[in-house]
């Protein structure tokens, strides 16, 4: 018995490296475990084993049919990595460097606008949004820009061609409409809309005419705070935007306000951000919104009453605040889908 099983395994041990494909594979177990293979019949003759030895030949059956069983998985591996190999049309080189599994991410604007958002969402606010394309009485006359503004000048405004019109626009008398040239027209949309008190911001591209290089695009993005409450002060914008800076650029950001003009908004400020954190621009003051509290003739051109509504109101580039905390020297990069860039706010 001892020999008849030592036989059978170093047989099928030298034959097992010959066996190439399935078919010989599955003749080559039927030798062995089939109705009439080696070790079949080797089981059979146990009974003719005296009494006494049976359970060490027992014991010596079962450690063949293991080592046997272990030929074969490792017989039928070899055969299917050769298959697979086969189909790939090239051996399986495990080393090679994996595929590329960049699976895309949010574009860098898009970031920055949920985190601005963000930030402002944790103080109440909640977004608000208004058309691209807009009356002109919403983009300039509303927020007390009259028509002879600089700001409502052919050079920077984008005119949409006569006939044009737009969802929703409220008329006010003879209309003509343009491509937003800043996010402040969803301030009007938004109180013509609701009663006080409002508290919204609104993130949205906007289009200039501009010639576009490192600091100007015709098409950029901006985000809009408005604050409508009773007795909303200078000190309720300093809280809003200093919270918001030391969110944004790091708990040691400072502000400074710069006294400016806005036609809606009476005072008006520039406001500048300074902060550690900001790699070779750090320490410097650098110019990030305008802002101000709502000039009361806003208020009466969307009918709130002025004596009793106060807010405040700002507005700023996200491409600006992008380029800031990232450390980015050119606007274009935003608008070349070149995946180099991109690729690195995954
Ligand atoms: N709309 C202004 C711009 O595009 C930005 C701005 C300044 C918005 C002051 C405001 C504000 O709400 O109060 O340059």
């Amino acid at each position: 018995m001892q020999e008849q099983l030592a036989a059978i395994l170093a047989t099928a041990t030298a034959a097992a490296p010959a066996i190439a494909t399935r078919p010989e594979y599955e003749s080559f177990k039927a030798r062995i475990v089939g109705p009439n293979g080696s070790l079949t019949a080797a089981m059979k003759g146990m009974a003719g084993v005296p009494k006494e030895e049976r359970p060490a030949a027992g014991r010596l059956l079962n450690e063949t049919k293991g080592a046997l069983e272990s030929l074969f998985a490792a017989t039928l591996g070899r055969i299917e990595a050769a298959e697979i190999a086969a189909r790939l049309g090239a051996p399986v080189d495990p080393t090679l460097p994996s595929p590329d599994d960049f699976a895309g991410s949010l574009h860098p604007l898009t970031q920055v606008r949920e985190e601005v958002s963000g930030v402002f969402r944790k103080l109440g606010f909640t977004i608000a949004e208004g058309p691209e394309i807009e009356s002109e009485w919403v983009c300039f006359d509303a927020l007390n820009t009259p028509g002879n503004h600089p700001a409502r000048d052919m050079q920077d405004t984008l005119y949409m061609p006569p006939g044009t019109r737009c969802v929703d626009a409220p008329r006010r008398g003879v209309e003509a409409y343009v491509l937003r040239s800043h996010t402040s027209t969803v301030q009007i949309r938004t109180m013509l809309r609701q009663e006080p008190p409002v508290r919204i911001v609104a993130p949205g591209r906007c289009f200039r005419r501009d010639t576009v290089d490192a600091t100007h695009s015709a098409n950029f993005h901006q985000i809009e705070g408005l604050w409508v409450d009773r007795d909303v002060t200078l000190r309720d914008l300093k809280g809003v935007l200093d919270f918001f800076v030391r969110e944004m650029f790091g708990s040691g950001a400072e502000i400074r306000f710069r006294p400016s003009f806005f036609p809606f908004t009476e005072p008006s400020f520039e406001m500048d951000v300074r902060s550690s954190g900001l790699g070779r621009l750090s320490g410097r003051w650098l110019e990030i919104m305008g802002c101000g509290l709502v000039d009361p003739r806003v208020f009466e051109n969307v009918g709130y009453d002025a004596s009793r509504w106060t807010g405040l109101a700002f507005g700023m580039g996200l491409e600006r605040i992008a380029m800031l905390l990232y450390g980015i020297d050119d606007i274009r990069h935003f608008y070349a889908n070149d995946l180099r860039f991109l690729r690195q706010f995954a």
